[in-house]
């Protein structure tokens, strides 16, 4: 029997992923998306890259719990894999109440729902930033946690929301997945990573300047604790990733757990120029500059329990990572705005 999931900001660009690998595996989608953030073409996209399965596509504000509702009414859906939200930290400093009301309001509407229509197997799209800074490297799910501004706040208080509801009946069957940086993109070159204005994450950035989108980029600061002073983090594929959640979605039981998603490998940014600049041929000028603030020195996985618990392991390493983002930048120089309608 075929099952229908649920999956909200599946337009976005770990959603869109995880849509495609739950297609191929023939399941049947419901994307839920307001777009403010993603494109319509990435759906249509899904729908080719799909085969299997089909996409009904929902353009709906989650925060309207009526909306949230019509979807449970109208198709059967037996889990929701949940990504909708806002996640750029720097604006939710300055709006943190648009991103409380936003994030919070939509899981609370999504959450009761399922509840009304008896749906209980969740998956959520959850983040290393919940360690705040980590006194211990790689980092265990056992590590305490703490956010340290209203985005990772938001994260931090849906996780606990979940541990409350999965304490307090034993249908739910949960699963927190905490990722680190997801990069790379669909092998096909026809969806990958696609942010609105100027990009806030790393690999975006580089590869805009790689295209000639952007002439410069910016090294945060050249004096951490680090083998060669920039930053490190734990970059994933973003194919790895969303078959992190088809892992977790298989393998849900009562109650509510929390997974690391990352490699376990750190990779400095000279580390992403460098090899960003040999998988595409071209020259990545940069200047170190300043630190940014909120930043850390590292970040790392430990994944071993996803490794053991979820029988799922990210093997595509920092080369088959930028290859395919610089395939989806360099077939698509301005993202979706370049795909014909
Ligand atoms: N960096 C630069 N220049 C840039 C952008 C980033 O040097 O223009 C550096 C950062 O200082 C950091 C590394 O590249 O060392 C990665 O930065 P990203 O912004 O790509 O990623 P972060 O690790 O800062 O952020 C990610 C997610 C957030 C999440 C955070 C903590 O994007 O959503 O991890 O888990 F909150």
């Amino acid at each position: 029997m075929t099952k229908t999931i649920l999956v909200t900001g599946g337009a976005g660009f770990i959603g869109s992923h995880t849509a495609v690998e739950l297609l191929q595996r023939d399941y049947d989608v419901v994307i839920a998306d307001d777009l403010s953030n993603s494109s319509a073409k990435a759906i249509d996209v899904v729908s080719s890259l799909g085969g299997g399965g089909n996409v009904a596509f929902h353009k709906v504000d989650l925060t309207d719990e009526s909306l949230v509702a019509e979807l449970f009414d109208e198709h059967p859906i037996e889990a929701v894999v949940h990504f909708a939200g806002l996640k750029a930290v720097g604006e939710s400093v300055e709006k943190p109440i648009h991103y409380y009301r936003t994030n919070l309001i939509s899981t609370m509407n999504l959450l009761s729902q399922m509840a009304n229509h008896q749906v209980w197997d969740f998956v959520f799209s959850s983040s290393a930033t919940v360690y705040g800074t980590p006194e211990q490297l790689p980092i265990p799910e056992t590590a305490p946690t703490g956010a340290t501004n209203p985005y990772g706040r938001t994260k931090l208080m849906i996780e606990e929301i979940c541990q409350d509801l999965a304490a307090a009946d034993d249908r739910w069957r949960m699963s927190l997945l905490r990722y680190f940086n997801p990069v790379g993109a669909h092998a096909s070159g026809q969806l990958g990573e696609d942010p609105r204005g100027i990009p806030n994450n790393l690999v975006p950035f580089v590869m805009q300047v790689a295209v000639g989108r952007r002439d410069k980029l910016q090294v945060f600061g050249g004096d951490w604790d680090t083998h060669d002073g920039s930053g490190v983090r734990d970059y994933i594929h973003v194919v790895d990733l969303a078959a992190g959640h088809l892992a977790a979605l298989e393998t849900l039981s009562e109650g509510c757990e929390a997974y690391n998603l990352g490699t376990g490998n750190g990779s400095s940014v000279l580390d992403i120029i460098s090899t960003a600049e040999q998988v595409s041929g071209k020259s990545i000028p940069y200047d170190i500059v300043e630190r940014r603030s909120g930043d850390i020195a590292t970040s790392l996985a430990d994944p071993s329990k996803a490794n053991q618990e979820l029988g799922w392991r990210a093997d595509r390493n920092l080369e088959a990572m930028l290859t395919d983002s610089w395939r989806w930048q360099s077939m698509n120089p301005m993202g979706f705005a370049d795909s014909s309608d």
